[in-house]
């Protein structure tokens, strides 16, 4: 069977909770389509008027993060029922960012992962590499790492249902797109990693996007590759753009 693709925007520390709901106005009849599952992955504070926004809808709403706890004294974090609660679907895990500025690992992000499943939340989880690894030609090895390590008991059935971003460090937000070849080939390896945690069926099932400067000029042979499965957009998902990125065939 097919995977259907998934194309997800990132508004990252972007949008008050006004302008979320102007962009969510302006973006819902640019994004409409029957051949992709649609998130808009939005700020906490704008999570609540953006379900409100996107009622009847194909677009859903995803988190940028969570807590891997339940509750409790945990100043200024979300948990994964408030989530679900207010009606999101879909949770980024371990973004670069957040790797970077907040100190998230490899661990927390497998915590936030089987977190996530708990509570029925779709986690996309994200991986990539520094130019540095790049240049030092150890990129497989450092996502195969990443994704084995996010991955830590999590059964067959959630991984399948899994997203994993693959996103380079060096192409977010530099405008410097990683070559169809080089994401493909890294999209490729991954789905070899599932293959070989879980089976060739889960491998099949999960969805792999890449991300780090899409634009409504590099989606269409991007999201061609056999294995990339969609997007997940920082810059372009806060622009008209993003309909065309949605629509990119
Ligand atoms: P840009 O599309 O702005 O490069 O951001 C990519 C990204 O980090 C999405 O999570």
């Amino acid at each position: 069977m097919a995977r259907r693709k998934i194309i997800a925007g990132n508004w990252k520390m972007n949008m008050t909770p006004t302008q979320a709901v102007a962009l969510i106005e302006k973006l819902k009849p640019l994004v409409v389509t029957e051949d992709a599952d649609v998130v808009f992955c939005v700020p906490a504070i704008d999570i609540i008027p953006a379900v409100e926004a996107t009622k009847g809808t194909n677009i859903e709403i995803g988190a940028e993060n969570m807590y891997f706890e339940e509750s409790g004294a945990y100043t200024g974090e979300i948990s994964p029922a408030m989530l679900t609660d207010a009606g999101v679907k879909y949770v980024i895990i371990g973004h670069s960012e957040r790797r970077e500025y907040f100190a998230e690992t490899d661990e927390t992000v497998n915590k936030k992962v089987l977190k996530a499943f708990e509570h029925g939340l779709t986690p996309i989880i994200c991986c990539g590499e520094s130019l540095t690894q790049r240049e030092q030609g150890i990129t497989i090895d450092w996502i195969r790492q990443q994704i084995k390590i996010a991955f830590l008991n999590v059964t067959a059935e959630q991984a399948a249902k899994a997203v994993i971003a693959y996103e380079p460090i060096w192409a977010i937000g530099t405008g410097k797109v990683a070559t169809t070849e080089q994401a493909q080939e890294v999209c490729a390896a991954i789905r070899a990693c599932i293959a070989e945690i879980y089976d060739d069926a889960t491998a099949a099932a999960i969805r792999i996007q890449y991300g780090g400067s899409v634009s409504a000029a590099s989606a269409p042979e991007l999201f061609a590759q056999a294995d990339i499965d969609g997007g997940l957009v920082g810059g372009a998902s806060l622009k008209e753009d993003f309909g065309a990125i949605v629509n990119y065939k």
